[in-house]
């Protein structure tokens, strides 16, 4: 029975993320289940094999860890092409929202699909967005994404000794919901993608935001970050790549970084009409 679950959880990951990917899980789930026999508390948010980042202890939130696919089943059609959670190096983060026109980041909803616990949400909040919007498929993370907003919140005005006002942050909310079905909402848009989710989810995505700008011909950004799948973005006919490069981490996200690499592949497309 074990043997067959963890053949059918390879077989995933080897879709999703490749052999190398593959073969780390098979391992890390024999761990697991080791640590399982021996008694010791098992939670998949807990064991993971990255490093604390020093932006969670410096604003006592918890965004660290690599958590796959494969274990955060929810019973929704699109639980398969989950990839992972894992959460973006700060550093990469600000370089590519440096590439986002000046107005659409004082105008737009910024929209993470697949959120996992919000740590791009929180970072995206230091800009003057109209709102910030995370939307997460699985209900752990989504849990502690919400609790992650409270209490960022509070440290950052705990640390600017109340010379900062609530309303200095872009007002976040987390949604629990499949990025499948999400409605985009009305008016200007950055929509950013963590490479959360594989090509058939991806497609639907992009198909729902085609339409959502046809029915209300709008400025939107998409950035797309671990870009495996970007032809799917070159082929959306409304969206043109505006920029690209392969950008390098800075040291603490590096030092929280085992996945192994230390640098992102990273886009943005804007719609054309901005081009
Ligand atoms: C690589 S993490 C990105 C985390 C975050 N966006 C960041 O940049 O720090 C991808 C996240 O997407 C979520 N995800 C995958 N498929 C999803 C779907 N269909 N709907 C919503 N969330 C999904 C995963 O559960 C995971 O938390």
């Amino acid at each position: 029975m074990y043997a067959r679950r963890t053949a059918r959880a390879v077989r995933q990951m080897v879709v999703n993320h490749g052999w190398a990917a593959a073969m780390r899980t098979a391992g890390d789930r024999l761990r697991q289940r080791l640590r399982r026999a021996s008694s010791q508390p098992s939670d998949p948010t807990t064991w993971l094999p990255t490093a604390e980042h020093a932006f969670d202890r410096q604003y006592g939130v918890d965004t660290s860890g690599l958590v796959w696919g494969v274990d955060l089943k929810t019973g929704s059609p699109s639980d398969p092409w989950n990839t992972a959670y894992y959460g973006i190096g700060p550093s990469v983060f600000h370089h590519v929202m440096a590439q986002v026109p000046a107005s659409l980041q004082r105008t737009a909803t910024f929209i993470d699909l697949g959120c996992g616990k919000g740590r791009a949400v929180l970072l995206a909040s230091e800009y003057p967005f109209a709102q910030v919007t995370g939307v997460e498929i699985a209900p752990q993370l989504h849990r502690i994404a919400v609790e992650n907003v409270a209490r960022y919140t509070a440290a950052r005005m705990a640390e600017e000794r109340g010379h900062l006002a609530r309303t200095d942050l872009a007002p976040m909310r987390v949604l629990l919901e499949d990025a499948a079905n999400y409605r985009f909402p009305s008016g200007p848009l950055v929509v950013y993608l963590y490479h959360p989710f594989c090509r058939p989810v991806l497609e639907k995505v992009l198909r729902n935001l085609g339409r959502s700008l046809a029915e209300e011909p709008r400025d939107a950004a998409v950035i797309y970050i671990n870009h495996e799948l970007r032809d799917a973005l070159d082929r959306a006919p409304y969206l043109q790549q505006a920029w690209s490069a392969t950008v390098e981490m800075d040291v603490s996200d590096r030092l929280a970084d085992r996945i192994g690499s230390s640098m992102e592949d990273c886009a943005l497309y804007l719609t054309r009409q901005q081009n």
